[in-house]
């Protein structure tokens, strides 16, 4: 990868992770990019702009009102200079700052003057990160576009414990560099649903799958890198939710069915990777269940809601993308579902012993009305990002090129 040429912006603000973006910006000029750092006052308490101008091998700007600097590359050239700007770290203060629209100091005047797509990584104590004030800020800059990234969860300089840390070097590195491939779902909304649904039996005991939801989290993130503004509902999984991506939560088919209906309400795209349960206990049981020595136990079972079926009802609705994960006839069953359930594309799997479920890699079939492909067994990683090019394709075939 190389961003040769690529003219990336970054804003430091006062935080003790500012020490991390040196190493960002090493790696941004290992891979050819132009960097350019702005600083506000508060970040040089913590790097001084000479660090920053040795790394990246340009003039450190901090004040607005620096007449060498302005007469050099004033503030209005550096922000029509920059390709991206990315703020990070992102402090509380900043935010507050960027959700009101100030231009008091450098940075945030060259954020409201500039064009280009603005990335803010912010990194704070957990407690303050909770607080309303700045999630409501976050909320403002989320709807103006401002790409938000993390923060991630983990130890924090101040000894908590919680979300607030700024994502790593490599993670931020690793989003430009994707910011600059291919987007082709720029601007669109793309809901992605991953893992298995738990039906509980009783306190203890419950009816699942296998499902690790490592392919539906892959989705979401190739949905990410496409450009797409992504949600994920996720059942119970031990996985980590991809940088950038809005996640949500659910252990039940209903459950699933609820948040899914609710995030597809203004989404462009709906992807159902998870394995939904068909069926739930028609009771549950308010306490464990006791064994009967020597009697059988007989659950009875009742119908869930078919969430991608549901969406597929609706008068308008998103560009409906199932999988369909089958042991034997994938192809007849794959093509059954995508006409009975009213799909635009179904992904077959093969799940048969040791394939599909839980594993890093899979093969995928596409199927649409009048075509299909197979896409080859690869990582989920990448068959992810294969699923997401022919997804775009059809979609934007149908919906034009302009969100
Ligand atoms: O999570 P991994 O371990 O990585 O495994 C990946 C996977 C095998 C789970 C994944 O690739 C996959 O195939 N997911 C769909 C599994 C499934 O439930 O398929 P299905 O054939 O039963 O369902 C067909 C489609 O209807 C799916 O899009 C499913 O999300 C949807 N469905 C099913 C039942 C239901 N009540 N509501 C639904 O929306």
């Amino acid at each position: 990868m190389s961003l040769h040429q690529r003219r990336i912006l970054i804003g430091v603000t006062g935080g003790i992770a500012a020490y991390k973006i040196c190493e960002l910006v090493r790696r941004l000029r290992d891979l050819q990019a132009e960097v350019r750092v702005v600083m506000t006052e508060g970040a040089t308490h913590f790097v001084t702009p000479t660090t920053f101008q040795a790394l990246s091998g340009q003039p450190v700007r901090v004040s607005l009102w620096d007449e060498q600097g302005e007469a050099a590359m004033g503030h209005i050239e550096l922000a029509r200079w920059a390709e991206r700007v990315l703020i990070a770290p992102a402090s509380a203060d900043t935010l507050a700052r960027l959700a009101h629209g100030h231009a008091d100091d450098l940075l945030t005047t060259v954020v409201l003057a500039t064009a280009a797509p603005v990335y803010v990584a912010p990194a704070m104590n957990q407690q303050m990160w909770a607080h309303l004030a700045v999630q409501a800020n976050i909320g403002t800059l989320r709807v103006r576009g401002v790409e938000v990234l993390g923060p991630a969860d983990g130890d924090q300089a101040c000894g908590d414990i919680g979300s607030g840390r700024m994502l790593e070097p490599h993670e931020l590195r690793d989003i430009l560099v994707a910011s600059f491939g291919e987007q082709p779902l720029r601007g669109r909304r793309v809901v992605v649903s991953a893992g298995p649904t738990y039906e509980d039996i009783d306190p203890v005991r419950f009816i699942g799958n296998r499902s690790s939801g490592r392919m539906g989290f892959a989705v979401a993130a190739a949905a990410r890198d496409a450009g797409a503004d992504v949600t994920l509902v996720a059942g119970p999984v031990a996985m980590t939710t991809p940088t950038g991506v809005r996640r949500v939560d659910v252990r039940s088919a209903r459950q699933m069915h609820d948040a899914v209906l609710d995030a597809a309400d203004s989404a462009d795209i709906y992807i159902g990777a998870a394995a939904v349960g068909d069926y739930r206990p028609a009771e549950l049981a308010g306490h464990k269940l006791k064994k009967t020595a020597g009697s059988p136990l007989r659950l009875e079972l009742t119908e869930n809601p078919d969430i991608i079926a549901a969406l597929a009802a609706r008068p308008v609705h998103p560009f409906l993308v199932g999988f369909a994960a089958e042991t034997r006839d994938v192809a007849g069953y794959a093509q059954d579902k995508l006409r009975r359930k009213g799909l635009d594309m179904i992904a077959a799997n093969d799940v048969g012993a040791g394939k599909g479920f839980e594993v890093a890699d899979n093969a995928l079939h596409l199927y649409w009305r009048d075509g299909d492909i197979a896409l080859a067994r690869t990582a989920k990683t990448e068959l992810a990002r294969h699923l997401i090019a022919h997804v775009a394709r059809h979609f934007l075939a149908g919906h034009g090129s302009t969100p």
